[in-house]
């Protein structure tokens, strides 16, 4: 199986045009001095306000792509606050997160939302990074796998098989994000697993292989190599360890 592994840093919302400067230069001084062809494929998202200056900076190094935190997926319109595919295209946005759970707790994003900017995501040719994971309750509760497999579902609702192949997604247990305290290692592979299934079931074995599933949830330098060595996690995704270059390289350094 050779999915390339991604080390993505969400940089949620952190970082001023001068503090993004520091950061994006950090990385980019970094990743200049590491072998391209052993490397994960790196993914920076920075918050809208950064995204031209991100853009502008890393426009011409291929090891390092552009995310965005977010997207609305209507074309235009009378939406206060939003931004479209279109604008992130202008800065050839890769990919775009979606479904994180700061966005399904705090904005009460629904699994349909992010089912129709799923589609969007696609539609326009960008790749959708889909995050799903259980609260504390439901993992304590045992209902860790229904409650993942029924986001699953309904994100990839009406979402062809090669769309599929080629989307992303991140499992991300809430109780691990931004707590310092990473999953089990073997749990987090247990899991992903588990939603490698559903998407065996809802499509093929062949689909499953292919798609990319990452851990997020506290992940550090200190943990990347043990995660990175596990069979069904394709990669990270990561808000705290991401945000001062030299952590970032490490991460990316733990999965060379
Ligand atoms: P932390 O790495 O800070 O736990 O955040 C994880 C996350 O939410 C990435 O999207």
């Amino acid at each position: 199986m050779s999915r390339k592994p991604i080390i993505a840093g969400n940089w949620k919302m952190n970082n001023n045009k001068a503090e993004a400067r520091e950061l994006i230069d950090g990385i980019m001084y970094g990743v200049s001095q590491l072998d391209g062809d052993k490397m994960p494929e790196v993914v920076v998202a920075p918050t809208y306000t950064a995204l031209w200056q991100v853009y502008d900076i890393i426009k011409n190094e291929p090891k390092i792509s552009l995310a965005a935190q977010n997207v609305n997926p209507n074309p235009s319109g009378a939406y206060t606050g939003e931004i479209s595919l279109s604008m992130l295209s202008d800065f050839k946005v890769k990919y775009v997160i979606i479904g994180h759970s700061e966005r399904r707790q705090m904005f009460n994003e629904s699994d349909e939302f992010i089912n129709q900017k799923a589609i969007a995501i696609l539609n326009s040719g960008m790749i959708p990074i889909i995050c799903c994971g259980e609260t504390l309750e439901q993992r304590e509760q045992g209902v860790t796998d229904v409650h993942l497999e029924g986001q699953i579902t309904k994100a990839l609702k009406g979402i062809s098989a090669a769309d599929v192949e080629k989307s992303v997604i991140a499992y991300e247990p809430i109780w691990a994000i931004g707590t310092g305290k990473s999953c089990d290692a073997a749990e987090a592979n247990r899991t992903i697993g588990q939603i490698r299934k559903v998407v065996a079931k809802l499509y093929s074995q062949a689909t499953a292989d292919k798609i990319r599933i990452l851990y997020g949830g506290s992940v550090k330098p200190s943990t990347i190599v043990e995660q990175m060595a596990q069979s069904e996690i394709d990669g990270g995704l990561i808000g705290g360890a991401s945000l001062k270059a030299d952590s970032f390289i490490e991460l990316i350094k733990g999965a060379m």
